[in-house]
């Protein structure tokens, strides 16, 4: 299965900064330059391109920071940009992530009209007292009004939402992701909320003023999270993220089944494949120092990065097995140029952490995904 070619598009500001976060986001007291940051993002896309040769895009991600900050127009002609570099598949995804306030959903016609098939929605909770702790700048109403309108303006929408809250118990995060569902959404992202060096929670977590479930609990959390939504229809296709079947995330299969990407603007990853190989890119992180860099080289670059083979099998096999569907045991061979451990898989698979499918590929269980680092370090030795 071709995973096929993809591109990542990076608008680095937000409102404000969530005290969890630890994105690539800034804020600013003066709006962005649009305009310039336009020519930049064009100047680096042309760039790119020379890099890769010929592709058709099976996949847009607009991602954040918050590009729902931008201005329709600004969106249109990036998308310009890149059908003019890589043809936009017809049936192309075309994802673009938004917080969702009223602001940001009466600019939604507006991304429509530039392109846009599909929203991702940073609701995050749904009760106001927690929204409240996570430093949002929206109410629960307000979320849910914009996923109304997103959902009358967009073909296809997420949202996400972030679990094993400080206090949450199991059965209120039941009541809530149910009521999450009950919402009509045909994919949801549902993060457990980690605790990020250098952010305000880490060192409110420090000083012991934010506690994080204890790992029963969280345990209880997980499991809460894989029967309400396998029980709806919507089972977890990757660790994170859960979807009806058909309403994937094509663009983030492609990272996980370790497609090619182009990661356009400040702070984005790519992976490409080049006549000298697969390489690793990623941008300057600063959006105004990124903005300088394209202006003078024409791109940002700051990594570019040949991969070995071996080491390529090391990021198919860490981003295949967070998938439901697992890994291709002859991709990995092929890449590695050696067959995994059969003590370690037989091992794997007698603890129950392993499966193998009736096609031969490998997956992680359910009952696995909890300790998945801990699978793929063992893989991988
Ligand atoms: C790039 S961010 C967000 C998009 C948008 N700016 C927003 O906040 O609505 C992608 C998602 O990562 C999740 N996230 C960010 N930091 C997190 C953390 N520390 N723990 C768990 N999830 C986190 C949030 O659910 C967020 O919607
Ligand atoms: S969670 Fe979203 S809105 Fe908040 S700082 Fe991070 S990227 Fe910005």
């Amino acid at each position: 299965m071709d995973p096929g070619f993809g591109v990542y598009v990076h608008w680095p500001f937000c409102k404000a900064k969530c005290p969890y976060c630890d994105f690539n986001s800034h804020v600013r007291h003066a709006p962005p330059d649009e305009a310039r940051f336009l020519a930049a993002f064009r100047a680096e896309i042309g760039h790119m391109r020379e890099r890769t040769g010929q592709r058709r895009t099976q996949s847009v991600f607009f991602g954040g920071g918050t590009p729902s900050l931008m201005a329709p127009a600004t969106v249109e002609g990036i998308l310009t940009a890149i059908d003019a570099a890589w043809p936009l598949d017809a049936r192309a995804e075309v994802t673009l992530e938004a917080n969702p306030t009223s602001v940001e959903a009466g600019r939604f016609r507006g991304y429509r009209a530039a392109g846009i098939n599909r929203v991702s929605l940073g609701v995050q909770a749904l009760d106001d007292s927690s929204l409240k702790a996570l430093g949002r700048m929206h109410t629960a109403a307000e979320a849910l009004q914009a996923v109304a309108i997103a959902r009358s303006a967009f073909e296809r929408s997420s949202f996400d939402l972030i679990y094993a809250r400080p206090d949450q118990k199991p059965e209120d995060w039941a009541r809530e992701l149910e009521r999450a569902i009950a919402e009509g959404c045909e994919h949801l992202s549902l993060y457990q909320l980690t605790i990020e060096d250098g952010t305000p929670f880490a060192a409110l977590h420090r000083a012991g003023k934010l506690k994080t479930p204890d790992p029963d609990v969280a345990r209880a959390l997980w499991d809460v999270t894989q029967e309400t939504t396998a029980a709806a229809g919507l089972p977890a296709y990757e660790i994170s993220n859960h979807a009806r079947c058909g309403a994937e995330s094509r663009h983030n299969l492609l990272y996980w089944r370790y497609g090619e990407y182009a990661g356009i603007g400040p702070g984005a990853h790519g992976r490409l494949d080049t006549p000298e190989g697969r390489r690793a890119t990623s941008t300057e992180r600063g959006p105004e120092q990124w903005l300088g860099r394209v202006e003078a080289d024409g791109h940002g670059l700051v990594v570019d990065e040949g991969l070995s083979r071996p080491e390529q099998a090391d990021e198919y096999l860490i981003m295949g097995l967070r998938l439901a569907e697992g890994i291709d045991r002859h991709r990995f061979a092929a890449l590695s140029g050696r067959d995994f451990d059969a003590i370690r898989v037989a091992a794997l698979i007698g603890e129950g952490m392993l499966e193998e499918r009736a096609d031969g590929r490998l997956r992680v269980t359910p009952q696995g995904f909890p300790v998945l680092d801990a699978i793929v370090a063992d893989l991988a030795a």
